[in-house]
């Protein structure tokens, strides 16, 4: 097995060749540096936005999506857009169909489908900038406040939520489901 440790910023005692090999992000072109890029399956493992980039970078260079597996750190999160979304779809939890959300604060009114993803997607397409840091559920970062309506969370976030919903993991509840007329949609405090 052969072991490539890179480092984003090595400390002024960490010693290259010895402590680590590589300065900086492992990007594609770094993989495909070290790595011959054969018929291969891959494995990645760590918190989303550290594996989305080489997941994104395999894709494009034509690696089949079911040759690459990954592992979260943290709640369990889809790589590729809707993921998390289509695996609610799968459990009955969510269903087709659009659901307004309207952001108070800011006097604007979106609409939620499973393509969307989660309500931080659907909220900066609109063109907002909600504050994120793990989009994941862990760090709380997103939290905000809801006026009225419900969510479902796409995955049990780690983070606590008091009376805040996570945007980053949740979308409106019973989204796309059949029901006696049109789901009233959630508003946010944002
Ligand atoms: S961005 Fe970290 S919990 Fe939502």
């Amino acid at each position: 097995m052969n072991v490539h440790i890179r480092y984003s910023e090595p400390e002024s005692d960490d010693r290259l060749g010895h402590a680590y090999d590589g300065i900086g992000h492992r990007t594609i072109d770094v993989l495909k540096q070290l790595l011959p890029f054969d018929d291969y399956d891959f494995y990645l493992c760590g918190p989303p936005p550290f594996m989305q980039s080489p997941y994104d970078g395999l894709t494009g260079i034509g690696v089949r999506r079911e040759r690459i597996h990954y592992e979260s750190f943290g709640s369990g999160t889809g790589l590729k857009p809707g993921d998390r979304v289509e695996a609610l779809v799968r459990t009955g939890q969510s269903g087709e169909g659009t659901v307004p959300v309207r952001f108070a604060k800011s006097a604007i009114t979106a609409e939620w489908s499973r393509e969307r993803g989660s309500l931080l997607e659907v909220a900066e397409a609109a063109g907002l900038a909600p504050l994120f840091g793990c989009r994941s559920g862990i760090c709380g970062t997103c939290a905000t406040k809801i006026t009225s309506g419900a969510v479902d969370y796409i995955e049990e976030p780690l983070a606590p939520r008091r009376q805040d919903l996570l945007l980053c993991c949740s979308i409106p509840a019973g989204a796309g489901a059949p029901a006696d007329g049109a789901n009233p949609g959630v508003v946010l405090d944002l």
